[in-house]
């Protein structure tokens, strides 16, 4: 049986929050979501989440994760404190393969592949998560024998000055045989520095009852970056989004600025496919073959034809896009837009649950919503669908090869047939028949023998 423990009781008083600290985001998620997430790939058997400081809404985050387990630790007294109150939770039922994993809520990004290879090292005892650091302090140093053996760990309060030059750390995560650890925490107490039952004393425990200690190492550096301080967290961020922007450019995507890139979610892209800087991607977003995406778009789920270029400033969200077309720059697409394929969407135009068909364009101040536009139409400047009364919306109907002059209001539920054209200026409350003109406008006059009032003096 796998169990997985996560310690998500800490404070996170450094954070200057009132939101408890595992529920800061990393890339757009709470940190503990992370930590879950990357948990699950390894198939547990039971995961127990600490809670201690805020639990009730860390708890109420995850309502609806049911497999989850909640264990409350109020007080904290430490971190082998906090795997005490998980004990009951814990399954068991294989023997010595019955194995325990804590990790932390504050470490969010430990990847999958590396808590393998922890569990892997293992065997059938104890193996510890640890790395070197140039500059040790703070962590808990681990200590090993003339023969390499690790023989305890000693956390930095307690460390003598020939124990605090060790740069091995303890990163905290650790896998360890269940029934084993629940005689270990038995033992464990809280004679030192900080008066606290430490998980780290199990070391020792376990070295004296002569099962193995192993050390395995994290892939990558930042994995194991925990999160105490509005600082650390944005260097966390941005060591993130560096690995998923190193992930894409190895992918053989082109980033005009690996640093100024940020995915807060998934994004799959094609060949040759350009991103320029300041780009925010958003839930799941694809990128077909060949898309351009122009600086500062925000693209949230989001699937892009092979092609297609997104001009700068661009906003999408929950919408399709098909091959060849043009967006932006200034462009806004709203949930439900479908726009085909050599489309062409302009500045500052708006389009909302609404398929815009082969060919279009909708190039300059438009509103386009609840509408359904067929092929090749024209949308002149500064149109507008009325689609909505105050209570109900209705749907507007463009056929193919329309052309709508520009400031044109179609007050739905309104039909333009196949290739009519609409005069400029015209409130259309009528459907327009196909293939003819149809507009609505005051005749011009103009008043003769008019004088513009003159300024006195
Ligand atoms: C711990 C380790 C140290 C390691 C370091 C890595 C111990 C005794 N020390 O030290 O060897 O180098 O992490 O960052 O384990 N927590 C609870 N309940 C508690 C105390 C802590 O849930 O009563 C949680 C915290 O929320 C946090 C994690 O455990 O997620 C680690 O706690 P923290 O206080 O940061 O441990 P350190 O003293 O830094
Ligand atoms: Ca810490």
């Amino acid at each position: 049986m796998l169990n997985i423990v996560i310690l998500a009781a800490g404070l996170g008083k450094r954070m200057q929050s009132d939101l408890p600290k595992v529920l800061h985001r990393i890339a757009g998620k709470p940190m503990l979501a992370h930590v879950l997430d990357n948990a699950r790939q390894l198939g547990p058997d039971r995961i127990v989440v600490v809670t201690g400081h805020g639990a009730e809404r860390v708890q109420a985050a995850f309502e609806g994760q049911n497999e989850l387990v909640f264990a409350l630790q109020s007080p904290q007294h430490g971190t082998g404190h906090a795997v005490q109150q998980a004990l009951p939770h814990l399954l068991e039922g294989d023997g010595e393969q019955d194995v325990t994993l804590v990790l932390y809520g504050d470490v969010p990004l430990v990847q999958p592949d590396t808590l393998r290879g922890l569990l892997e090292a293992r065997g059938q005892g104890l193996a510890l998560l640890t790395e070197n650091l140039a500059d040790p302090t703070g962590y808990g140093r681990i200590v090993r024998n003339a023969a390499g053996e690790v023989v305890r760990i000693v956390e930095h309060k307690d460390a003598s000055d020939e124990e605090r030059a060790i740069q091995e750390v303890n990163t905290g995560i650790l896998a360890a045989p269940t029934a084993k650890l629940r005689d270990w925490l038995g033992r464990i107490t809280n004679d030192n520095a900080q008066g606290e039952y430490y998980l780290t004393d199990i070391v020792a425990l376990c070295v004296s009852d002569a099962v193995s200690v192993q050390a395995a190492q994290p892939g990558a550096g930042w994995e194991t970056m925990g999160v105490n301080s509005r600082v650390q967290q944005a260097e966390l961020e941005r060591a993130w989004q560096r690995e998923q922007a190193r992930r894409l450019l190895e992918a053989g995507v082109t980033l005009a600025d690996p640093s100024r890139f940020d995915v807060r979610g998934a994004i799959v892209c094609g060949r040759d496919v350009y991103i320029d800087v300041g780009c925010v991607f958003e839930g799941r977003v694809e990128l077909a073959d060949g898309v351009h995406v122009g600086p500062h778009c925000v693209l949230r789920n989001a699937v892009i034809g092979a092609g297609t270029r997104i001009e700068a400033y661009t906003h999408i969200d929950d919408a399709t896009v098909a091959e060849s077309a043009v967006l932006g720059p200034y462009a806004r697409l709203r949930p439900g837009a479908e726009i085909g394929s050599q489309a062409h969407v302009g500045n500052f135009v708006e389009i909302k649950k609404s398929v815009l068909g082969t060919g279009s364009k909708v190039n300059h101040l438009s509103y386009i919503g609840d509408a359904d536009i067929g092929a090749r139409v024209n949308v002149g400047a500064g149109t507008i669908t009325c689609n909505y009364d105050g209570v109900n919306k209705s749907r507007t109907i463009i056929e193919d090869d329309a052309f709508i002059g520009s400031d044109t209001q179609l007050v739905a539920p309104v039909t333009v047939g196949k290739g009519a054209t609409l005069g400029a200026g015209t409130t259309l409350t009528q459907d327009a028949p196909a293939g003819k003109l149809t507009l609505s406008r005051a005749r011009q006059t103009t008043i003769e023998g008019w004088q513009r009032p003159q300024k006195k003096g």
